[in-house]
């Protein structure tokens, strides 16, 4: 089985980040959304995957490389614009060949992985097999209509009024029918070729279409509080390590990763939180769900459930939390009279600033 990972998009409702990022490698307890997804592929069998590469391709290539890192063989397909899901699928048709093959979304986050997914489809191999999950708000996405068996007889793209609250998570388990769909679908209102569309046409046609309904947490990473909350929920999981230098004067409550070459003094942590390589904290205090990347500067400040990425340096602020702030980024106290904000943000910038 290959898997075909879609790591293109403009991630526009991440922006400022994504002006000069790719939303897939976004960081998760410091590890990029895409990395764990790639992790997930290896552990369920996959050794080689297409990478579909958009306008941030350079920055996925120089992240994820020949994929040998992940102990994956992975070949980037570069699409000319986010045509769609089901576009995706068009192009890869030769590096897919015939073999059976994974769409995976890369900004998708799925807890505990998909091998016992995929070790399903592979004794079963219906002709395709999908994620679906509970949500609150199915509108925000493809719904699912299940018979009592469990086949999908239905399903739609953002409906107005959804049959049902199982979202269609972003995993596809598909055999090579697949092809021929994506290939009789037309453009939607929104101009993509859309996967749901493929896979109404295979229901259509009498395809065996079957589903599997995970409990486990899940997230489509688009928006900044459900990188929060992903953010959280890593963490939650992490073991207590600590690898740089913790100086005396520092007081550490709960689970902590302080990464090699970090070094805090002074400061108070509460876990669970990471701080990354070469990263120092000075008299602050980083509070729980709070990830800070590497070679960092924080001093006289309080930060919780953040996320903060490399090389940022935050001075004297108290207190940031529900922050997501990039890499290279300084916040600090304006040093003279008068007391005011100077600003200087990137388009699309989103700040909300203490009375
Ligand atoms: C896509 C799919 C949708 C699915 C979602 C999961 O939507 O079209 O059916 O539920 O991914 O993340 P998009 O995120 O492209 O709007």
């Amino acid at each position: 089985m290959k898997a075909l990972v879609l790591a293109g998009g403009r991630g526009t409702r991440l922006r400022p980040i994504t002006n000069t990022s790719a939303k897939q490698l976004v960081p998760i307890a410091n590890k990029p959304v895409l990395f764990y997804g790639l992790e997930a592929l290896r552990e369920a069998g996959v050794r080689e995957a297409g990478v579909i590469v958009g306008d941030t391709a350079a920055e996925v290539r120089a992240a994820v490389g020949d994929g040998s890192r992940f102990g994956l063989r992975v070949t980037y397909i570069p699409q000319e614009a986010p045509l769609g899901l089901a576009h995706c699928v068009l192009i890869a048709r030769d590096f897919l060949g015939d073999d059976d093959f994974v769409v995976y979304l890369g900004d998708n986050f799925i807890v505990n992985g998909i091998a016992g997914f995929v070790e399903t489809f592979r004794v079963s191999r219906p002709d395709v097999d999908i994620l679906l999950t509970k949500v609150p708000d199915p509108s925000n996405f493809g719904v699912a209509e299940l018979d009592t068996a469990g086949r999908v007889v239905g399903v739609a793209e953002k409906p107005a009024h959804p049959v049902s609250d199982l979202a269609i998570v972003g995993v596809y388990l598909c055999t090579p029918r697949m092809h021929e769909a994506v290939r009789a679908i037309e453009p939607s209102a929104r101009g993509e070729l859309e996967i749901t569309d493929a896979l109404r046409w295979l229901i259509d046609r009498g395809a065996d279409v079957r589903s599997h309904v995970i409990s486990g947490y899940w997230k489509d990473t688009g928006r900044v509080e459900d990188m929060l909350e992903c953010n959280r929920m890593v963490l939650e999981t992490v073991a207590h390590r600590v690898s740089g230098r913790v100086c005396a004067g520092t007081r550490v409550s709960g689970r902590v990763v302080v990464e090699e070459g970090a070094e805090v003094s002074g400061s108070h942590l509460v876990g669970p939180l990471v701080i990354g390589a070469g990263t120092r904290v000075r008299d602050s205090y980083v509070g729980p769900f709070t990830s800070i990347g590497a070679n960092c500067e924080l001093s006289h400040t309080e930060i919780e459930y953040s996320i903060v990425m490399e090389r940022s340096v935050i001075r004297g602020v108290r207190r940031i939390q529900d922050s997501l702030v990039g890499k290279d980024v300084t916040v600090a106290l304006a040093e003279c009279a008068p007391k005011a904000h100077r600003l200087v943000l990137g388009d699309h910038s989103l700040v909300r600033l203490d009375r």
